[in-house]
């Protein structure tokens, strides 16, 4: 479905009028995991999911942003100026063109709390930082959704990001997206760890929107995608709230796999999982199998994401030594 109006114009009809910035802001938004994937869109332009997800956020690692007006649009990020051919540079300045009235130069500082070399993503707090950081420079005072319908506008799964703990993205129906935001659904458990095996830190070889859209162009098996979803997410959503750690971490696993599946059945194939991702998950079934509540969720790469309980973190370092243990409950 495509919509009769731009982002463009939506934005500029939902967003307060004030354009006149302060020196300079600056604010924070933290990565998040899927725990029930967005995977798909219904809507390119919008980027308007095909179901809901609902992510974790991962409280102290992610993007602080800084933003000042400026004769020349720049972009530093941790440290290194990058160049105005560079995709990331693009990708931002189109996104913060949606914001700003013409002619407006920003001089970008973007300091990933999360390592690089974790292979985490993290575009999805850089734009929902973005998105904070200009509400801030122009004063204004935008609700939850309207921080979340923006930052989607940068990255689908950026408008989780705009907050902390366990957070629910709504699909809706809606051709302009206006039903299509995340709220929050739970603060983050203190008991709750993920544990990050990096096989990767590369760029990946197919970005998650090329990745998307040739799985729901050619794979047969992404029609049963909205169904495992309708499945998933409910349950994860009740566990959740229930603190049901087993059920949350098996129906996140099984839904992450569920999702690989999809796209290993495109053509060309998107394989995102190397020798190491397949001998993680063995050993995380080995694992479980001994006892240890442990579970598994992967993104659209070969990283293993381990979610489980503090009091197991122990025996998993000595199985994974390398694995680097996040607090999604810890404040920055
Ligand atoms: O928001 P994007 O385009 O980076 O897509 C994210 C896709 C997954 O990470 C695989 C799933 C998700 O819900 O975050």
């Amino acid at each position: 479905m495509s919509s009769a109006i731009s982002p463009a114009a939506w934005v500029a009809a939902h967003l307060p009028a004030s354009r006149s910035p302060r020196d300079a802001a600056e604010a924070y938004a933290p990565a998040n995991i899927a725990l029930c994937k967005y995977w798909g869109k219904r809507e390119e332009s919008f980027k308007l999911p095909l179901t809901g997800s609902l992510s974790i956020s991962m409280g102290a690692l992610g993007t602080r942003m800084r933003i000042a007006p400026a004769a020349a649009d720049s972009l530093r990020i941790n440290g290194a100026d990058l160049s105005p051919r560079d995709k990331a540079f693009q990708r931002l300045f189109a996104f913060l063109d949606l914001l700003r009235p013409a002619g407006q130069a920003f001089c970008v500082d973007s300091t990933n709390t999360l390592p690089m070399a974790a292979g985490l993503a993290s575009s999805a707090s850089a734009f929902a930082a973005a998105v904070l950081a200009v509400e801030k420079l122009y004063g204004w005072v935008l609700d939850g959704p309207t921080r979340s319908r923006l930052a989607r506008l940068g990255s689908g799964s950026a408008c989780r990001s705009v907050y902390e703990g366990f957070v629910e993205w709504h699909a809706g129906i809606e051709p302009d997206g206006g039903d299509s935001f995340a709220e929050p659904v739970a603060p983050a458990w203190p008991e709750l760890r993920v544990g990050v095996l990096t096989v990767s830190a590369a760029p990946k070889a197919v970005g998650s929107s090329e990745g998307m859209k040739r799985t729901a162009d050619t794979s047969r098996l992404y029609r049963a995608w909205p169904e495992q979803v309708a499945r998933d997410l409910p349950k994860i959503r009740r566990a959740v709230l229930e603190h049901d750690f087993d059920t949350l971490g098996a129906t996140a696993e099984q839904n992450a796999l569920a999702m690989h599946a999809t796209m290993i059945a495109a053509w060309p194939p998107v394989l995102y999982w190397q020798p190491e991702t397949v001998a993680a998950l063995h050993q995380v079934h080995a694992l479980r199998a001994g006892g240890i509540s442990v579970y598994a969720t992967l993104d659209a790469g070969p990283n293993v994401k381990l979610l489980h309980p503090a009091g197991d973190t122990p025996a998993l370092l000595e199985t994974f030594p390398a694995m680097r243990v996040i607090d999604p409950s810890a404040a920055l």
